[in-house]
């Protein structure tokens, strides 16, 4: 990890009052030697407006991936609310830089298209009908090594249940509402491993491996591999009134003169329905 230390040097932070940024440091102290707030170095090549993307959603998705489930190269991995922004990295990151085969989930096809764009080889809405059925009718009787649920509820226990001999399920969030019970049978029939993930939680109790996701995160973007998704540019006054206004669609400024990103990218669409997940 490098450490943000000298002027000139750009930087993306990550604080937990819930805000990612990314700038340049145009002067420091002359007692300065370091920095206390929790920084990376942008390497070469990467933007700004990229690095400021990554923190919360790549660092959440590496960690998952990488860390918690150790995907392989070849295997499947299935991811729910796949247009979602912690849904997209994950599709980013298994697609492009693990080379695992995913199945992205969604709720409606516009979504599911997005996730394709990201580089997922196959979808399910799983808004016309049940998850465990059409990854079935996917995979077959060999399932999924590997599914990310940022849901919850049934839509985390059709995915529990689309898991092949020895597949991991991480437990990342609850957009849906509602917390599922897992029933423990289904992890002894097929020796399956249902895990958590609280990304934030490692940056007390395990800063080196919080601190990876973050430098492995710029570093696949330098290479190339990753491209976050930028739904779109606010400025920081107009941020301010959409969250003042949160969920009121017919509220928001326009963008270009038209409306019509409302709908044509369902990841910013969600994010404002629910700002505070
Ligand atoms: N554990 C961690 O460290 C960690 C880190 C980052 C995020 N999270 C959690 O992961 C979840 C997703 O975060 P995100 O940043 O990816 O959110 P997001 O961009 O707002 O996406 C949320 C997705 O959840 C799905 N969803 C299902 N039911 C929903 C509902 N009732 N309201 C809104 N969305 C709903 C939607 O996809 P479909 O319509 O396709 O279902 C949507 O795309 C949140 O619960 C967040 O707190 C946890």
């Amino acid at each position: 990890m490098n450490r943000l230390s000298h002027p000139g040097a750009s930087c993306c932070y990550v604080s937990f009052a819930g805000m990612e940024f990314s700038g340049t440091v145009l002067e420091t102290g002359t007692d300065v030697s370091t920095v206390k707030e929790t920084l990376w170095q942008i390497p070469e090549g990467v933007p700004l407006r990229e690095a400021a993307t990554l923190p919360v959603s790549y660092g959440t998705a590496i960690l998952a991936l990488e860390h918690r489930a150790c995907t392989r190269p070849g295997e499947t991995v299935l991811v729910t609310a796949a247009a979602g922004a912690t849904g997209l990295a994950v599709v980013d990151v298994a697609t492009n830089v693990l080379r695992a085969q995913v199945i992205a989930a969604a709720g409606s096809d516009d979504k599911c298209k997005l996730a394709m764009q990201k580089g997922a080889q196959s979808t399910v809405n799983y808004g016309r009908g049940g998850l465990k059925e059409a990854v079935r009718k996917l995979v077959g009787s060999g399932w999924v090594n590997v599914a990310i649920d940022t849901v919850g509820g049934d839509v985390f226990l059709e995915a529990l249940r689309s898991l092949a001999w020895e597949g991991r399920i991480v437990v990342v969030g609850f957009a849906g509402g509602t917390i599922a019970s897992v029933p423990a049978n289904l992890l002894l029939l097929k020796n399956v491993s249902a895990m958590g993930l609280y990304w934030g939680r490692y940056k007390e109790q395990n800063f080196p491996v919080f601190s990876r996701t973050l430098s492995s995160a710029l570093q696949y973007c330098q290479q190339g591999l990753i491209q976050p998704h930028i739904g779109a540019v606010f400025k920081l006054e107009e941020i301010q009134k959409l969250r003042s206004r949160e969920g009121r669609c017919s509220d928001l400024p326009d963008i270009n003169g038209s409306r019509e990103w409302q709908s044509q990218d369902p990841s910013l669409v969600v994010w404002l329905r629910s700002p505070g997940t």
